[in-house]
């Protein structure tokens, strides 16, 4: 269950947790026509910080923008309402959840009528794909489901309906017993889990599919891609056959809600030697330093929210 925080940022004002609603009538509701985020804040020795706000805001404005859905909030209003949350719900590591919807007016599908809303709500998060996984790594399928085609849904946009199409992939791969489901884009290619971005590492190389592969753009993504080629990695974004899964040395998922989890095997067949790889572990260590502050933010990617008191030490 979700814990709930005490206020939720909406249009510019600070509500209640428990008053940010909207109507059952909301175009929102009935066609999926929101764009939101999922962005972490974590807890450094300075206080919260909230990785890459910058980052993902502009993605909001991007995503919406594809829709032609007018957000009236810059990068840095979004950004600075994202530190807002955080100091005044006094939480120190939480997920965010930024929304633009549209609300109440119109029942047509033609929603330009119908106002957008932006929220932004934040809650303690632990690990997405279970408390062991960023050490043991997760058991996956790749799904019978396609990803979203091209000049379908765009891929680029990070909107509620394309979560149908994850919701498809991640409720098969639960039934059949896997953590998590990879995706085929249209052409048979691997594209993504149905809430990461995939890394596939052989003979030393790290690849991950293009974004024309119909993935998301993934901050987290990103950020794989410039510490792996900082540590001295060559990382290519490529197309990747399905078959390269079952000869890869090493496979992990990269997302704000799985950060950088390990895959240990794919349809049953095991990934290298079943656990998570040595330049996995290595990735994932700067990842972690990154995230949390322990080494210098060379790449100003940490929002600090001041004025968070720090939490209590828990007694046994
Ligand atoms: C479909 C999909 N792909 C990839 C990602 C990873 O993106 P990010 O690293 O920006 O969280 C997410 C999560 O937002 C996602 O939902």
């Amino acid at each position: 269950m979700i814990q709930a925080t005490e206020k939720i940022w909406h249009n510019g004002k600070l509500i209640p947790w428990d008053e940010a609603k909207i109507h059952v009538l909301s175009h929102v509701v009935s066609y999926g026509s929101s764009v939101f985020e999922g962005v972490r804040c974590y807890e450094t020795e300075r206080g919260p910080a909230i990785f890459r706000a910058a980052d993902h805001a502009r993605r909001m404005l991007d995503s919406a923008k594809i829709y032609r859905m007018e957000i009236p909030y810059s990068i840095e209003q979004l950004t600075a309402a994202m530190a807002d949350v955080v100091r005044v719900n006094k939480v120190r590591a939480c997920y965010l959840r930024p929304i633009a919807l549209r609300g109440y007016g119109d029942m047509g599908v033609l929603p330009q009528n119908n106002p957008v809303e932006v929220f932004i709500a934040c809650y303690p998060w632990g690990k997405y794909l279970g408390q062991e996984s960023s050490s043991e790594g997760v058991d996956v399928c790749v799904s019978s489901w396609t990803r979203i085609a091209p000049n379908t849904l765009p891929a680029l946009s990070k909107a509620g309906a394309n979560y149908m199409n994850s919701q498809l992939i991640r409720m098969e791969a639960a039934i059949n017993g896997y953590a998590e489901g990879i995706a085929l884009d249209d052409a048979g290619f691997v594209s993504e889990g149905s809430g990461e971005n995939i890394f596939v590492i052989r003979d030393g190389r790290i690849l991950t599919p293009p974004l024309a592969a119909s993935v998301l753009p993934g901050i987290t993504r990103d950020t794989i891609m410039r510490i792996a080629r900082q540590l001295g990695f060559e990382v290519v974004e490529t197309l990747i056959p399905r078959e390269m899964l079952y000869i890869a040395d090493e496979i992990f998922f990269s997302g704000t809600a799985a950060e950088v989890t390990p895959i240990r095997s794919v349809d049953r067949i095991v990934v290298g030697n079943g656990r998570r790889g040595p330049i996995t572990e290595q990735i994932q260590k700067r990842f972690f330093d990154v995230v949390n502050g322990r080494i210098p933010d060379e790449f100003r990617w940490l929002t600090f929210v001041a004025g968070v008191p720090a939490t209590e030490p828990v007694t046994a």
